[in-house]
């Protein structure tokens, strides 16, 4: 090709992406769309939206947007238009028609990533059929009788090893237990050994390119982690030979009563659809609940009466244990913490380690006398209705005892009147796509503040914050500075 070609074939895109982005401006003045700016041409607001910021705030740009344009707003996002959802109703009826109105529609970057088959980004038929497997395998049976107690081996694993007065990062501790515990829990791998010390080496790198920048350049970081997802899946395909080979010796009768024992027994996926539910899984159940522990250290570390009331809470069970001569935590003693659970609301509520929900609209949708065109990405911000002060009294507060339920709802001493917290709550998004792991996290969450506060007295090392990225992290991994104490 010589040089006028190639400058008359930039000159011919660059007109008929202009004229595509008219099309869009002249269609979109047929519909009562909700005031908003759709920023640039194609990149439109995207880089401000992304933007950084404290993970206890909606962050500057929706801070401005919602003042300037109120709860629902139009922008330009991901490269599409977009309806900007912080309404807690909206929110609600958005993720309630899942497949009627709407439906998932993660960007094209994330399913390069964790695959075409993975449960995030899967829509309809498949989607029900991977989420049916998901849900057997997180059952509230398998909670009582299988998960509990691996939660709690696997909290001891990680807590045994913090020394007296030492100082490290909270955030890869919880990440060690996290991850220890779903790759048990989805291949039998033991913690400690060099095939699970290896995959969670390449897992970090993968991480660090899932909540990057979709750059598909050398030595950029979503190359990298889309070369560790290759050394993933091969690890796994390894796991999963293994185990083939084990059951038609009819040696499956060890304690691999795991994800993958179940889904070579018991479904019809291919091997492709199982790795990638096998990834995605690993995924979706590490990151979430190990950036919720390491905020719940955060905020409990500032708040030493909640620290406290966890203590007398936790040191109640431990005695009543030891009289009936028991060690091990049982499914009664994790009904018992009630104040335990109330940390956990606020520590999702205040943390709000899923920011935002990527959904498109399946129809031309009215909602408040506004249009929500058919084919437009709608995103509904549950931190936004987390963080809304006319919903949660003083909202950047950490208060555990909103939380506390009395005869008449929710505790008077703190709440709003209008507090619904059922409705307004959804940490774990709704509809047919609710998080089914939600279960697990919070015993997760529960069983670690249990050892935590009983053993441990801890503080900052050094000053650090929770960032939106817009995944939540800690830029300093949260260092700590440990005590050991017993309490019992
Ligand atoms: C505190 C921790 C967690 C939080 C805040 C969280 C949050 C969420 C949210 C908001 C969704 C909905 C995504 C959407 O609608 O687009 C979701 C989906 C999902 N989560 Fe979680 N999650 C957590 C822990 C877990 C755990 C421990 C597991 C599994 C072991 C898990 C597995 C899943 C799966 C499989 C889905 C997809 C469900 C579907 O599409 O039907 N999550 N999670």
């Amino acid at each position: 090709m010589d040089d006028s070609e190639i400058i008359l074939l930039l000159v011919s895109s660059i007109l008929s992406l202009f004229f595509i982005f008219i099309f869009f401006r002249r269609k979109q003045r047929r519909y009562n769309l909700p005031p908003g700016n759709m920023g640039w041409p194609f990149i439109g607001e995207t880089i401000g939206y992304l933007r950084p910021y404290s993970a206890t705030t909606i962050g500057e740009f929706m801070e401005n947007h919602v003042s300037r344009y109120g709860k629902i707003y139009k922008s330009n996002l991901f490269g599409e238009p977009t309806i900007v959802s912080t309404d807690a109703g909206l929110n609600r009826f958005i993720l309630q028609n899942e497949g009627k109105l709407f439906e998932c529609s993660y960007p094209r970057s994330i399913g390069g990533i964790l695959g075409k088959w993975s449960m995030l980004v899967l829509v309809g038929d498949m989607h029900r059929d991977m989420r049916t497997i998901s849900l057997n395998f997180l059952s509230h049976a398998r909670l009582r009788t299988h998960l509990l107690r691996e939660v709690e081996r696997h909290t001891l694993f990680v807590l045994n090893s913090w020394k007296d007065n030492s100082v490290f990062s909270a955030q890869d501790e919880a990440k060690k237990f996290t991850f220890n515990l779903m790759a048990k829990h989805i291949m039998s791998m033991d913690p400690g050994k060099l095939e699970t010390e290896q995959l969670k080496k390449e897992y970090v790198t993968f991480m660090k390119g899932v909540v990057s920048a979709p750059i598909n350049l050398p030595g950029s970081a979503y190359r990298k982690a889309l070369k560790s997802r290759s050394t993933i899946l091969i690890h796994i395909e390894r796991k999963m030979k293994e185990r083939i080979i084990i059951m038609k010796e009819g040696r499956d009768d060890m304690e691999q009563d795991d994800l993958l024992g179940w889904v070579l027994k018991h479904s019809t996926l291919s091997t492709e659809q199982i790795l990638d539910l096998i990834l995605s899984l690993l995924f979706a159940g590490h990151e979430t609940s190990s950036v919720s522990i390491a905020l719940s250290i955060y905020f409990l570390q500032s708040c030493p009466e909640a620290i406290q009331q966890l203590q007398e809470e936790h040191l109640e069970i431990t005695r009543a244990k030891k009289k009936s001569g028991e060690i091990e935590l049982k499914w009664e003693d994790y009904k018992k913490m009630e104040f335990t659970q109330c940390v956990i609301s606020e520590t999702l509520r205040l943390g709000n380690v899923v920011r935002f929900l990527h959904r498109k609209a399946l129809k031309d949708v009215q909602y408040k006398g506004y249009d929500i065109p058919c084919g437009w990405k709608v995103l509904p911000v549950i931190s936004a209705v987390h963080l809304d002060p006319s919903l949660f009294e003083h909202p950047q507060h950490f208060n555990p005892w909103r939380w506390q339920q009395t005869s008449h709802g929710p505790s008077s001493s703190s709440s709003c009147p209008s507090m619904n917290t059922n409705n307004q709550f959804m940490p774990f998004g709704g509809g047919p796509r609710l998080c089914t792991g939600s279960e697990l996290a919070k015993l997760e969450m529960a069983v670690f503040i249990h050892h935590l506060v009983l053993n441990f007295h801890w503080e900052l090392a050094e000053p650090d914050q929770a960032y939106a990225f817009p995944f939540v992290d800690f830029r300093k991994g949260l260092p700590i500075r440990v005590q050991r104490q017993s309490l019992i």
